[in-house]
């Protein structure tokens, strides 16, 4: 385990890049660690909170327990059959790095999350997604840290509850489990998924929708629409997209004819808040030091030494307007803290 650092600062740890510190911050490696850190009598401080790469936080003031990070960073094959390989992966891995790998070994079923940014680790809290897949497709079962027994206890699938952005870490575990490691299942063979958007078109003008050449269609439609954090902060989507009654779709698509829809099931749709937003007028607005993408309005940035609470007035103000308009409400995706 690490030595405490004080007084630490957090801006180069989040993708907004907004300015605040933790008071305490400490490095981990694996579950033993973390047991042995809770156990500590002489621990600083009872609050904690875990943030690896800080890519959906946004931060509104400083951090006055610890910060714990993770480092472990392996990644092993547990078994490799026809049709499937399963791999253990730590928390502390960089997600593309993972998806690099598996894409060099011919293991599909990430592929279409090329890019995300982010750590393994944070993968399953929100079931990562784009382009058609979600984590939850490729989550085999999830270790993590039960604080309040210091027990460490394996999630299979099904006990992970995952839904569109959410699991059991998010609602039910929030604040009481740390996530240390996952193992995926993967397939051996390319099944690929090229139905969301212009994914198709993107991956034949490289030629066979092989693995790396969907990987690489999606790191290009990624480039063209999503602004790079360590030019201008943000958080990639700042919202979800809200799921909502049918009826709600229907009548709303009476006035606006070309409202994007994706049918969930059980009478449900989720509409597109990017959209939204857009038709709200709001996509390349700006404030002061914080706006709206030009590309995506799903997207908010700190265009240069925002605080916290400028974005989330002017996510407050977005909100306001998507439901006078529309009467849907658009709810953050990113963690606010
Ligand atoms: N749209 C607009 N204007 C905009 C943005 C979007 O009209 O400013 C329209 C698009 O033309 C499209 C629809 O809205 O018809 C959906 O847009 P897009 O395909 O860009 O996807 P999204 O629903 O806005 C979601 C994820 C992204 C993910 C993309 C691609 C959420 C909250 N966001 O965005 O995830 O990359 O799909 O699969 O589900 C993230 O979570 O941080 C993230 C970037």
């Amino acid at each position: 385990m690490g030595e405490f650092r004080y007084n630490v600062p957090l801006g180069p740890m989040n993708s907004f890049g907004i300015d605040a510190t933790a008071k305490y911050m400490l490095e981990f490696e694996n579950s033993d660690e973390l047991v042995a850190y809770f156990k500590r009598p002489d621990k600083p401080s009872d609050r904690w909170t875990v943030i690896s790469g800080g890519n959906n936080i946004l931060l509104t003031r400083d951090y006055e327990g610890v910060v714990l990070h993770p480092t472990g960073r392996r990644m092993e094959v547990l078994g490799e059959g026809k049709d499937m390989v399963r791999v253990r992966v730590e928390a502390g891995v960089e997600w593309d790095d993972f998806v690099a790998w598996c894409v060099a070994h011919g293991w599909s079923g990430v592929e279409n999350l090329s890019l995300i940014p982010g750590y393994v680790g944070a993968a399953p809290v929100q079931n990562i997604g784009a382009y058609g897949v979600e984590v939850k497709e490729v989550v085999e079962s999830v270790e993590a840290l039960i604080i309040d027994t210091l027990e460490s206890q394996r999630f299979s699938n099904a006990e992970c509850k995952f839904g569109y952005r959410e699991s059991v870490f998010k609602n039910r575990l929030r604040g009481q489990a740390i996530i240390t490691a996952v193992t995926f299942a993967l397939r051996t063979y390319s099944e690929p998924r090229l139905g969301y958007g212009d994914l198709k078109a993107e991956t034949q003008k490289l030629g066979e929708p092989t693995l790396e050449n969907i990987r690489r269609a999606v790191i290009a439609i990624r480039r063209r629409k999503l602004p790079d954090p360590k030019e201008m902060g943000n958080a990639g989507s700042f919202f979800k997209n809200p799921v909502v009654d049918q009826t709600v779709a229907d009548a709303l698509q009476m006035e606006y004819e070309n409202m994007p829809i994706y049918p969930v099931g059980k009478g449900r749709v989720k509409l597109a808040a990017g959209w939204l937003i857009d038709q709200a007028g709001w996509r390349g607005a700006v404030r002061g030091r914080v706006g709206v993408h030009e590309r995506q309005a799903l997207v908010l940035v700190n265009r240069g030494g925002a605080t916290g609470d400028e974005v989330l007035d002017l996510a407050r103000e977005i909100q306001h307007d998507v439901e006078q308009k529309f009467g849907v409400k658009i709810e953050p995706e990113v963690n606010i803290l």
